[in-house]
């Protein structure tokens, strides 16, 4: 007999606050040029701050079959008022290509535009060839403005923006 998988797209809440610290600790293991915190900053914080990021700060978490197995951030975008940033996002090696990180991605959007919001921003590494083309397969355009990283001058931080319906 096989049991059929589950996947759900929640947002995150103040009791979360363990699922949001495993799941962005692996995310900055995994991929640590993806992201602009690095995993030796996070893995100190403390389980205080852990509580307030999940009870103040916006996150959708992604569960297979009740585990944690992605997750995605967005936020106010001080520089383009009106307009939302999408960061923060992983998926686990095991739930890519699955469809999964576009869930989330739908999430933000549908975040935004319930606030009457038309774009969503994100910054894409130029070390993360995956995401980039993925962020392009779900409707987000290079903007043309490009950043160097600051915490790895090499790397370039590339603007991206998505039209909403
Ligand atoms: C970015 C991420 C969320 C995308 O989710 P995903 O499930 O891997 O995305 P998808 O597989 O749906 O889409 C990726 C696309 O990139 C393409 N791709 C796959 N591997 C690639 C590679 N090495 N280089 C370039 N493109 C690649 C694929 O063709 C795929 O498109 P397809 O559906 O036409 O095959 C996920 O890969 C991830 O968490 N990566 C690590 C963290 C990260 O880079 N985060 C981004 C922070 S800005």
């Amino acid at each position: 007999m096989t049991s059929e998988s589950t996947l759900i797209i929640r947002l995150c809440g103040p009791n979360d606050w363990q699922d949001l610290r495993a799941i962005r600790l692996e995310a900055l293991s995994d991929t640590p040029e993806a992201y602009g915190s690095t995993y030796e900053e996070s893995v100190r914080w403390s389980d205080a701050q852990w509580k307030n990021a999940a009870s103040t700060r916006l996150y959708y978490l992604a569960d297979r079959d009740s585990r944690v197995v992605g997750m995605v951030s967005g936020g106010f975008n001080d520089g383009k008022p009106g307009t939302r940033w999408l960061y923060g996002m992983y998926v686990t090696p095991s739930e890519r290509g699955r469809g999964t990180a576009a869930l989330l991605v739908q999430s933000i959007a549908e975040w935004a535009k319930s606030q009457g919001v038309g774009e969503i921003y994100l910054h894409v590494g130029s070390s993360v060839p995956r995401a980039r083309a993925f962020y392009e397969k779900v409707g987000f355009r290079p903007t043309g403005e490009n950043f160097q990283f600051d915490r790895d001058p090499s790397l370039t931080l590339i603007t991206m923006v998505q039209q909403l319906d």
